[in-house]
């Protein structure tokens, strides 16, 4: 199986590796040389896990064209927000039947879409040639082999079960769905509620109130991904509550971090500077918010961590609200 891993970020490059130790041969496209470069010589990415060595049958280019030519699985893990305009630069050199593979938990801003919708319309591809892989997969612990698990979506079963089969290591178990929709909501939604639960950890709340911030940031989740056709059990699978918890729970997550300051009383501009990235639910955030509103859907959590993000509203005033909500019969 030949792959190509469009993007050299933290994701990207964890996900390479697991390819690689799967038996497959990948050629990482990064943005910079310098990186592409570095990867070639040294067999290590000094960006993103610099202590990892990358297997022998990694290498990177930082030309999209020689990374696309003859591959099989074309996996996508640039950031949500950029995915319309790298994919339209890159439309015409993707292989003819090749699976098209997303690793990104967002939703695009102006548009709503989730990652896959993006793929099918960019790319100008079939549906069932898109696959989804989502789950509790924190990229530091995958790189020290800690064992996980993952699901692969996609409507073509086939194609879901050749991409299991690729990413399959003795610590990596990835499960079938067919529920793209699901599973794609999941992921993306989880990064607005871990941005909710890192708001609460610095705000020294207790267990009770996070533990509701899961629980009912999950019911969210939920009555969103019915509203789109999605099949509410996913939700409780591992692209739901799975993942849901593991990036609530781990202190190593961009958005739970992220959401640490922002429960500090720190503005965006100065949580951005202290972490030097932008959390992916932070974007999201305002996409899923209009997507809800769209579909008449209730989703007061992510309400609140779009005010606070984007409002300026002190989140001891976004808890107060959400505690004085009517609660429905
Ligand atoms: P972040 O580190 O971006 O918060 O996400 C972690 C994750 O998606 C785990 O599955």
């Amino acid at each position: 199986m030949r792959t190509a891993v469009m993007g050299a970020g933290s994701w990207g490059s964890v996900f390479a590796k697991i390819l690689a130790e799967a038996g497959g041969e990948v050629t990482m496209w990064a943005r910079r040389e310098s990186i592409a470069e570095a990867i070639r010589t040294t067999g290590r990415n000094p960006d993103y896990f610099p202590e990892a060595a990358l297997p022998r049958n990694v290498t990177a280019t930082s030309d999209p064209a020689s990374a696309l030519a003859g591959a099989d699985l074309v996996v996508l893990a640039v950031t949500s927000q950029t995915l319309r305009a790298n994919l339209t630069a890159w439309a015409g050199q993707i292989p003819a039947d090749a699976t098209l593979v997303s690793l990104m938990k967002g939703i695009e801003l102006g548009t709503t879409k989730r990652m896959s919708e993006v793929i099918v319309e960019t790319a100008g591809v079939d549906p069932s040639r898109v696959a989804v892989v989502t789950g509790p997969n924190i990229a530091p612990e995958l790189v020290a082999r800690q064992p996980a698990a993952a699901v692969v979506a996609c409507t073509d079963l086939s194609r879901a079960t050749a991409v299991q089969e690729a990413i399959t290591t003795p610590y990596f178990r990835p499960y079938t769905n067919d529920d793209v929709i699901g599973c794609e909501l999941g992921g993306a939604v989880k990064n607005v509620i871990a941005l909710a639960y890192g708001i609460a950890t610095s705000m020294e709340l207790g267990e009770n109130i996070k533990a509701t911030l899961i629980t009912r940031g999950l019911a969210e989740t939920t009555r969103l991904g019915v509203a789109l056709g999605a099949d509410p059990l996913t939700f409780a699978g591992l692209s739901g509550l799975g993942d849901l918890v593991a990036t609530c729970c781990s202190p190593l997550t961009r958005n739970r971090t992220f959401g640490e300051h922002l429960g500090r009383g720190l503005s965006l501009e100065q949580a951005q500077a202290a972490t030097r990235y932008t959390a992916e639910g932070v974007k999201s955030c305002l996409a899923i918010r209009d997507l809800a509103h769209a579909h008449g859907v209730e989703m007061p959590i992510t309400e609140q961590v779009e005010r606070i993000c984007h409002e300026g509203v002190d989140p001891k005033v976004a808890l107060a609200t959400l505690m004085s909500r009517q609660t429905k019969p």
